[in-house]
C-alpha cells in the first residue's frame, strides 16, 4: 500500500483556544486514483500536506496511521521527508506561475529537476529536459526549452510543471486542485494527460477537486469530506448515483465542465451530518 492514513486528526493552537479542521480522516490508496472532493475548507488540502508533513508550526496532528510505503510519517525526520518529498511523491498544486523561476529558461528549469535527481552532465540534462517536455504532449519541446515562464500560457506552465515533477519518476503523484486556475477546455486536457501519465507510469494519484464529475470521470475511489471528515468513499463510476444526501446537494449545487447549468441551486446542511 502506498499511503495509509487512518484516524487522522488536525487542528490549529491559537490565542482563542483549539479548532480542529480535520476530525478523524481514513483513506488508503494504492497503485491507483483516488480523488477528493468537498467545499471549501473541508479539510481536503490539510489532508494531502499531512502526508507531506508540510503543516504550518502551530498545527496539531494524531493519527492512528499516516504512512507513505510503509513509512512513518508522524515520526520521520525532516530528512527523511527530503527523500520523499518531491523524490517519491511529487506535488502539483494550483498555480504553476508562482513556482517557476521567472528569470531563467523553462528548458533550464526542468533540466535542473532532471539532473537534481539523475545527475549526468549538463547537456545530458537538457536532452532529458526536451524528451519531458514532450511526454507531457508540448508540440514544440525545444522552443518552448528556450521560453522564459511568462512567454508561455497557464496550461503550458502547468505542463512544464508536471514535466519538472516527473523527473525524478515518482510513485505518488498529489495534485491539489491542479487546474482551477485554468480555462475549461485547458483544464479537461491538463487532467487526461496527468491521468494518462499516472496510469502508464504505474503510480498513484490523490486528486484534490471541487468538480465531482470531472474527478470521477479521472479517478478509481472518489472520498467525499465535509467539516474535516470523510462522508463517504464510493466508486467513481458510482459518484453521480451516490446516495449521501451532503453529496447529492453537492451534485446538484456545483458547477461542472462537463455538465454546465445556468443557475445553481444552494446548499442545505443537516447538522445529523455533524455526528
Ligand atoms: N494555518 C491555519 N490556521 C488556522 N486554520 C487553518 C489553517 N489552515 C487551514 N485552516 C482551516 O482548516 C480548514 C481546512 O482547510 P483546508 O485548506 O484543508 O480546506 P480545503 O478543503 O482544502 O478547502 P479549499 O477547497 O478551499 O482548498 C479550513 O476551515 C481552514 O480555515
Ligand atoms: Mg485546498
Amino acid at each position: 500500500m502506498l499511503v495509509d492514513i487512518q484516524n487522522l486528526h488536525i487542528g490549529f493552537e491559537s490565542r482563542t483556544g483549539f479548532t480542529p479542521a480535520v476530525k478523524g480522516v481514513s483513506l488508503t490508496l494504492g497503485t491507483e486514483k483516488l480523488g477528493i472532493v468537498g467545499e471549501s475548507g473541508s479539510g481536503k488540502s490539510l489532508t494531502a500536506r499531512a502526508l507531506m508533513k508540510l503543516l504550518p508550526k502551530q498545527t496539531r496532528i494524531s493519527a492512528d496511521a499516516l504512512t507513505f510505503d510503509g513509512i512513518d510519517i508522524m515520526s520521520a525526520s525532516e530528512r527523511e521527508m527530503r527523500q520523499i518529498r518531491g523524490k517519491r511523491a511529487g506535488f502539483i498544486l494550483q498555480d504553476p506561475k508562482y513556482s517557476l523561476n521567472p528569470v531563467k529558461t523553462i528548458g533550464s528549469q526542468v533540466a535542473e529537476a532532471w539532473r537534481t535527481h539523475k545527475g549526468g552532465s549538463k547537456r545530458q540534462a537538457a536532452e532529458a529536459a526536451v524528451m519531458l517536455l514532450e511526454q507531457v504532449k508540448i508540440r514544440d519541446p525545444k522552443k518552448v526549452a528556450a521560453s522564459y515562464p511568462h512567454q508561455v500560457s497557464g496550461g503550458m506552465g502547468q505542463r512544464v510543471m508536471i514535466a519538472m515533477m516527473l523527473a525524478p519518476d515518482p510513485e505518488l503523484l498529489i495534485a491539489d486542485e491542479p487546474t482551477s486556475a485554468l480555462d475549461a477546455t485547458v483544464q479537461a486536457e491538463i487532467l487526461r494527460l496527468i491521468e494518462e501519465l499516472v496510469s502508464e507510469r504505474g503510480m498513484g494519484l490523490l486528486l484534490i477537486s471541487h468538480d465531482l464529475p470531472l474527478v470521477s470521470h479521472f479517478c478509481d475511489r472518489v472520498a467525499v469530506m465535509y467539516a474535516g471528515r470523510v462522508m463517504e468513499e464510493v466508486k467513481a463510476s458510482e459518484l453521480l448515483s451516490a446516495q449521501h444526501p451532503y453529496t447529492r446537494g453537492l451534485l446538484n449545487c456545483m458547477p461542472s465542465l462537463l455538465h454546465p447549468k445556468d443557475r445553481l441551486p444552494v446548499l442545505t446542511r443537516d447538522p445529523e451530518w455533524l455526528k
